[in-house]
């Protein structure tokens, strides 16, 4: 079975990415430098599918590092790039820290795949390279607008510097290169195992870890930034998917690029949401009569560099994918809940 290298294993996406792959039969070899996750994600995912794969400690900034890993672990046929810093606000504060690591990490990546022959590249990219969008839903070819932060600027560069890539001189061996990039709009919930699921440290910046918080009593009460924006009911509209829907569509985008009728096109981009949008006060709606509690919110101002309102056309995803979206609102809920709470009986 084809070996997968995943960079930034066990954070949100990573993890639950690794299970599914794992349970799709793939061969995985995991990097992180735990920085913004736990190396204990590594047991969860081995305990969760009952499969074994290799954890490796490294911080991809560290090309000399990386390589070495690298030199260990030959023959792998794909690398999933998850290894990034993603807080809004920690970029416009530090956004040099954002490019070192972000872009950075991605330069010593592509470098090494030239090196050790990996030619088929999945990248976590972000419905953030939309920016503010005039028309919605967007579809992979609505315009890319200016980024909103220096970490949007990071997935808008990332993926620039893949399609130069792709386009480059093609290596010595002749095998081209390819590369998907998936934009992702909101991910939320858990696995329904609540084994894994998002770590969050210190205040959350994100709408359902600061929700599940209020809800177990760690937070006083929830802020819902600006009630005066032009959607139905004046709060932000997003797209909110499940982490496993999510994860679902990269074993689908490795599947693709290494399967017989492997993708025409060297670079292709995919939006990966529901298709439906949700307001903020639809999601407390939706979590207080889902786990059956009220939770104690108010109005605050608008959250300085939110966009008003996104969600996607998914259709490119589940016609040339094939993907398929398993959870419902309710489940992504529920399963965020349950992780809160998993979180406070046995923390990873
Ligand atoms: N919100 C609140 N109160 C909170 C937290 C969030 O009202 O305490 C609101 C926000 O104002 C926004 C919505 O909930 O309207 C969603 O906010 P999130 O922070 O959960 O998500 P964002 O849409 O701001 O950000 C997400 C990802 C980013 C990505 C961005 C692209 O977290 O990585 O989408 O739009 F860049």
């Amino acid at each position: 079975m084809a070996r997968i290298l995943l960079t930034g294993s066990t954070g949100y996406i990573g993890s639950h990415t690794a299970v599914a792959l794992l349970e799709a039969g793939y061969e995985l070899v995991g990097l992180d430098n735990y920085s913004r996750s736990l190396a204990g994600v590594s047991q969860r995912i081995q305990e969760i599918t009952g499969k074994t794969y290799t954890q490796h400690r490294v911080d991809l900034v560290d090309a000399a590092a990386l390589n070495k890993v690298l030199e260990q672990e030959p023959a792998i046929d794909a690398v999933i790039h998850f290894a990034a810093f993603k807080a809004v606000g920690e970029s416009s504060a530090y956004p040099l820290q954002y490019f070192r690591n972000n872009l950075g990490g991605q330069i010593n990546l592509m470098q090494a795949c030239d090196q050790f022959g990996i030619r088929n590249l999945v990248f976590s990219s972000s419905c953030t390279v939309y920016g503010n969008p005039q028309v919605i839903p967007v579809t992979e070819e609505s315009p890319l607008l200016e980024p909103e932060s220096p970490y949007g600027r990071t997935k808008a560069v990332g993926e620039a510097m893949l399609r130069d890539w792709v386009k480059s001189t093609v290596p010595q061996d002749g095998q081209e290169r390819q590369v998907i990039a998936l934009r992702y709009f909101n991910p939320v919930g858990a696995h329904p195992s609540a084994r894994i699921g998002e770590c969050t440290v210190g205040v959350p910046d994100n709408l359902i870890p600061y929700i599940t918080q209020t809800a177990m009593g760690k937070r006083a009460q929830l802020t819902v930034f600006g009630n005066d924006y032009p959607t139905r009911d004046g709060t932000c509209l997003r797209d909110y998917i499940h982490v496993c829907d999510i994860a679902a569509a990269h074993v689908d985008a490795v599947n693709r690029l290494l399967g017989q009728n492997s993708s025409s096109s060297p670079w292709s981009v995919y939006n990966l949401g529901t298709g439906i949008g949700q307001t903020v006060l639809e999601m407390i709606q939706a979590f207080e009569s889902v786990n059956q509690m009220n939770l104690p919110w108010s109005y605050g101002p608008r959250r300085p560099g939110d966009v008003v309102a996104v969600y996607a056309n998914n259709r490119k995803a589940v016609d040339e994918l094939g993907w398929q979206i398993r959870y419902s609102l309710q489940d992504m809920m529920r399963t965020a809940w349950d992780w809160e709470q998993m979180q406070a009986k046995d923390p990873l």
